[in-house]
């Protein structure tokens, strides 16, 4: 969203950290796997990489994809997938972040996949993200979280978000609003740089009707691969699935 009005040579930079990040977390993947696919730019570079993994190396691994756009770019690169209510156990889910903050708690659904991206993540053994140093964080909310909501509950679900958000609460596409793989649409809602406490305000979010899912990723991601533009860092949450 908003990242992507950068000039061309910082976009170009950009995206050199976004391959090297998503192409340094196919070091967590082993054969024999189930891979929860997440969705975005930069885990991208991860899908392709596993493509190639299949093709050149014989990787024996199935994908189950977070969204449609990850299924076709799967599909094309011969990645075989399963549905997540055949998958069973997932071994690991890589995905994207628009924010993690130093506990590995994330804000997701920049790109609008956050329903299916947290079921996928959730059956999950463990989690890994990819991203750049732009997506560090010390306090979740400079992101605007985004909500799913029901395509009939946009207003009804934006008044009672005004009490909960302490800025503006957006329609993602405005009049021409952005519909998700479920038929829903999306809320941006603008926090700052405020969410210290992400559960609770989790469980505030989830209790308003109409509300489908909410971009915060509550103690679900084990390790951050990072790149910044001198190396690629894999931090691992102490504790974590990984750990
Ligand atoms: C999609 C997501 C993405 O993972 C998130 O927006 C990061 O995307 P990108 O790697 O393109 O910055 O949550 O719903």
């Amino acid at each position: 969203m908003m990242r992507d009005t950068l000039p061309a040579g910082i976009v170009d930079e950009v995206e050199a950290l976004k391959r090297e990040a998503g192409i340094a977390a196919c070091s967590f993947v082993k054969g024999g796997m189930t891979l929860g696919l997440g969705t975005g730019s930069t885990v991208r570079y991860t899908v392709l990489e596993l493509g190639r993994m299949i093709a050149e190396e014989d990787l024996d691994v199935v994908g189950v994809s977070t969204s449609e756009a990850t299924r076709e770019l799967a599909e094309g690169l011969g990645i075989p997938l399963l549905e997540l209510g055949d998958a069973g156990r997932i071994d690991l889910t890589i995905d994207g972040a628009d924010e993690f903050d130093p506990d590995f708690q994330l804000i997701k659904g920049g790109g609008g996949a956050l329903t299916r991206e947290k079921r996928v993540a959730a059956a999950s053994e463990a989690m890994v993200v990819v991203a750049d140093d732009r997506k560090q964080v010390p306090v979740l909310g400079r992101f605007p979280l985004p909500l799913e909501v029901g395509a009939a509950d946009v207003s009804a679900v934006s008044e009672e978000l005004s009490s909960i958000c302490s800025g503006q609460v957006s329609l993602r596409g405005g009049r021409d609003p952005y519909v998700t793989d479920n038929g829903g649409h999306i809320l941006d809602c603008e926090f700052g740089p405020t969410i210290s406490e992400p559960l609770d305000l989790e469980h505030r979010i989830l209790s308003v009707e109409g509300v489908v899912e909410v971009g915060l990723f509550v103690d679900m991601c084990d390790a951050v691969v990072m790149s910044t533009p001198s190396e690629v860092l894999t931090m691992v949450k102490r504790g974590g699935r990984l750990g």
